[in-house]
């Protein structure tokens, strides 16, 4: 059994193999409500092999939406919504997990296809209208960007209890693991960067004030969400900026993440400016936030998630097996092929193993391997 196929366990929850679907917004909601849409998108990963898939960045407040296509989990009747897809995923082997977020400063934006900018009049005739967005301070994500309201305490609490909510719910829906979103400088990773929050109260100045709401977001979460049920937190390993958080600022609030009990860290990075999908950065290469995921694992002694062009089953293999992370992200290349962890295997393994396809597949193409071996490749005749 290769390290990439072998299953993975965290508190209650075992995961088939080490491969993750990590979220990626679909901006297809109707008032945040699971569309058609979700079922097929989530579904067709289940149906792919993934161990885990995480659900797009939730809403735990109608504000906390990047733009109105967003899903949110502020009503039992989004929760109810979204039932049905967790337990699709879960008939097929795969452990449904759902990311809970709220966008602060990034919110009310334009879907991607329709610009990935601020709202503007075209948006608005098609009845896209802003609304009023929160962070830590009033300083908008880049120029030409809305400028924010200043959060107070009572939001801040406010958003704690929507935060454990949006767990409880998660849990009463169906969803084995939660991933808390404090990356890409959506509104928790906005009051940690020193960029974004520029408080001087409780919540504000030293690392350790920057912390306190998403740590307190963090803990309330772990209380209300099932014990024997993983939460992961994806973070910003570093914010890529000047005067941004560094990779060892990271590794301590991974060290705090770990003392509340958080399972998983989910090491992406940068998004503290600009807009709400495109995160600026250097050229990338193949793993290049792989090192972060190894720091952080070896730094913070916390098991960590890796994301972020991996593309090829080997470089996985490799990635877990030089001790780097735990669990294996593929985003974009699961989007291009749903079945990448059934290729996985294969790859491997050298043999497909048609037996863990589903059953309405795997029966058929097992029968009809045989035929294809003794035609060979087509040729045109
Ligand atoms: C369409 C799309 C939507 C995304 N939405 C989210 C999201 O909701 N939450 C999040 O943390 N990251 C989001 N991301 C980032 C991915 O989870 C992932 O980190 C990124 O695509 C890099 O991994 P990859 O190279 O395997 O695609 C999104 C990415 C894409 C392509």
């Amino acid at each position: 059994m290769t390290s990439l196929l072998a299953p993975f366990t965290l508190r209650g929850v075992t995961l088939r193999n080490r491969i993750v679907v990590p979220p990626m917004c679909q901006y297809s909601a109707t008032d945040g409500l699971a569309q058609p849409w979700h079922m097929v998108q989530y579904g067709r990963f289940a149906v792919g092999g993934a161990g885990l898939v995480i659900l797009e960045a939730t809403a735990v407040s109608p504000e906390g939406r990047i733009t109105h296509g967003d899903l949110g989990i502020w009503s039992a009747g989004h929760a109810a919504a979204l039932a049905p897809i967790a337990a699709f995923m879960a008939s097929q082997g795969c452990v449904p997990g759902i990311q809970l977020g709220h966008a602060g400063r990034k919110a009310s934006m334009q879907r991607p296809w329709y610009g990935n900018g601020p709202l503007n009049a075209e948006d608005r005739a098609r009845g896209d209208l802003p609304w009023t967005i929160l962070a830590p301070s009033a300083i908008p994500v880049d120029d030409g960007y809305m400028t924010p309201a200043a959060l107070d305490e009572a939001g801040i609490e406010r958003l704690i209890d929507a935060f454990a909510e949006g767990a409880r719910r998660a849990a009463g829906a169906g969803f084995a693991v939660v991933e808390l979103h404090m990356a890409h400088g959506y509104l928790l990773a906005s009051f940690l960067s020193p960029l974004s929050n520029r408080r001087n109260d409780a919540f504000g100045g030293d690392a350790a004030g920057r912390q306190r709401f998403p740590l307190a977001v963090a803990r309330a979460v772990r209380a209300a969400f099932p014990a024997d049920k993983p939460v992961f937190v994806r973070i910003s390993a570093v914010d890529g900026a000047e005067g941004g958080l560094t990779l060892e600022d990271q590794i301590g609030f991974a060290r705090e993440l770990k003392t509340i009990g958080i399972d998983v860290v989910d090491c992406s990075s940068g998004g503290i400016a600009g807009s709400a999908t495109a995160a600026r950065g250097p050229r990338r290469d193949y793993g290049f936030q792989v090192p972060y995921a190894k720091a952080i694992r070896a730094e913070a002694g916390i098991p960590t998630m890796a994301v972020g062009l991996i593309v090829d089953p080997r470089h996985a293999q490799l990635v877990l097996d030089e001790g780097s992370a735990d669990l294996i992200a593929v985003g974009r290349q699961c989007l291009e092929d749903p079945n990448w962890p059934q290729r996985a295997q294969a790859m491997l393994t050298g043999a497909t193993q048609w037996a863990d396809w589903p059953r309405q597949h795997g029966w058929w193409l097992a029968n009809r391997a045989g035929t294809l071996d003794r035609l060979g490749t087509w040729q045109a005749r």
